[in-house]
C-alpha cells in the first residue's frame, strides 16, 4: 500500500473525481478526511471510506469562504493532529445551453470546413455572478486550503498539496473563460507555492485532467459531449479512476522528484 499511515483531505469529494480520489487513498491505506458543499455527498463516501476499513471525517464547508475553511481545518488538526495530503478539488462549471449552442455550431461549421459566418464571442454574456462564484470556488478555494494546510505541513515538515487544474488551464476552451481563467490561476498558484514550500518538505503539484464523464459534464449537451470527445485522439472521455491513478502517483513517495508540474491525463487533446 502506497500510502499507509497518512491522513488525506479531499475537498469537493461527494462526486466525480473527488470521490474517487478518496476512495483510491483509502484503499492504499491512507485515512481520508472528505470536505463537500453538499452534506449527503460527503456522508456517503464517509461511509464509503469506512466500510473498507479506514478512518474517515466528513466537512461540510464551502471552500470559497475563508471562516468555514479554518474551522475545517481546525477541527481536522484537533481531530488528527497532523495532515499529510491536501487535494484541491472542488469545482463547478456554469454550463449556459445558448451558448453550448453556438459551440455546437461552430464546431459543426468548423468539420465542414466551412468558416464561422459571425464571430464566436459568447463571454460577452458571462455574468458578474457566474465570473466572481467561478473564480471563488476554483482559485479562491484552493487558496484558503492551501493556506490552512501550510501551517500543519510545514510544523511537520511533510505534505503533498495536489491542486486540481483542467486542460482549460492550460489552453483556454470557448465558452469558458472564466473556469479557463481559474484553473490557469490555480496552475500559476502551484508553481509560486511549489517553489516556497518544498524548502519545508511539501510538495505541491498540480493535475490538468481533460474531458472525465462525471456530474459536473451532466448538463453538457450530448452533441457536444461528442464532438469534444472527437477531439482527443484516444477518442473518448476519461474517467475519474485515471485520474485518481495521476492523484495517487503525486501523493505517494513516487513523486519524490516531482514539484510544481502539471500532470494532464487528457486521452491527448491537449500535448
Ligand atoms: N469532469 C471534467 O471533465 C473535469 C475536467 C478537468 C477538471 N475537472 C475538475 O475536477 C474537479 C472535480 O470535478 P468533477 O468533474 O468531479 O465534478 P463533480 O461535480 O462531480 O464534483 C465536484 C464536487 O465539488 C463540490 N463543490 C462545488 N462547490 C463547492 C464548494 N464551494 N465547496 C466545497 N465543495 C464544492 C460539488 O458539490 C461536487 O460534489 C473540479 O475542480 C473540476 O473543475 C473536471
Amino acid at each position: 500500500m502506497k500510502l499507509a499511515q497518512r491522513k488525506a483531505l479531499v475537498t469537493g469529494a461527494g462526486s466525480g473525481i473527488g470521490r474517487a480520489i478518496a476512495l483510491c487513498f483509502a484503499r492504499e491505506g491512507a485515512a481520508v478526511a472528505v470536505n463537500d458543499i453538499r452534506r449527503e455527498g460527503v456522508e456517503g463516501v464517509a461511509e464509503e471510506i469506512r466500510s473498507l476499513g479506514r478512518d474517515a471525517l466528513a466537512f461540510c464547508a464551502d471552500v470559497s469562504d475563508s471562516v468555514e475553511v479554518r474551522a475545517m481545518f481546525e477541527e481536522l488538526a484537533a481531530q488528527w493532529h497532523r495532515l499529510d495530503i491536501l487535494v484541491n478539488n472542488a469545482g463547478i462549471v456554469v454550463l449556459d445551453s445558448s451558448r453550448q449552442q453556438r459551440l455546437i455550431e461552430a464546431h459543426m461549421q468548423r468539420l465542414q470546413g466551412l468558416a464561422t459566418p459571425e464571430p464566436l464571442a459568447v463571454s460577452q454574456n458571462v455574468t458578474d455572478m457566474e465570473w466572481r462564484r467561478t473564480l471563488a470556488v476554483h482559485l479562491d478555494g484552493t487558496f484558503y486550503c492551501t493556506r490552512e494546510a501550510l501551517k500543519l505541513m510545514e510544523a511537520q515538515r511533510y505534505g503533498k498539496i495536489i491542486n486540481m487544474a483542467s486542460v482549460a488551464g492550460l489552453a483556454g476552451l470557448a465558452g469558458a473563460a472564466a473556469y479557463s481563467a481559474a484553473k490557469a490561476g490555480i496552475i500559476g498558484l502551484t508553481k509560486a507555492i511549489a517553489r516556497e514550500a518544498i524548502h519545508c518538505g511539501v510538495y505541491v503539484n498540480a493535475i490538468a485532467p481533460g474531458f472525465i464523464d462525471t456530474p459536473l459534464l451532466a448538463e453538457m449537451d450530448p452533441a457536444l459531449k461528442h464532438l469534444i470527445a472527437l477531439q482527443a485522439p484516444i477518442g473518448r472521455f476519461g474517467t475519474t479512476d485515471e485520474v485518481a491513478a495521476v492523484a495517487l502517483y503525486l501523493a505517494s513517495d513516487d513523486s519524490s522528484y516531482t514539484v510544481g508540474q502539471v500532470l494532464s491525463p487528457n486521452g491527448g487533446f491537449y500535448m
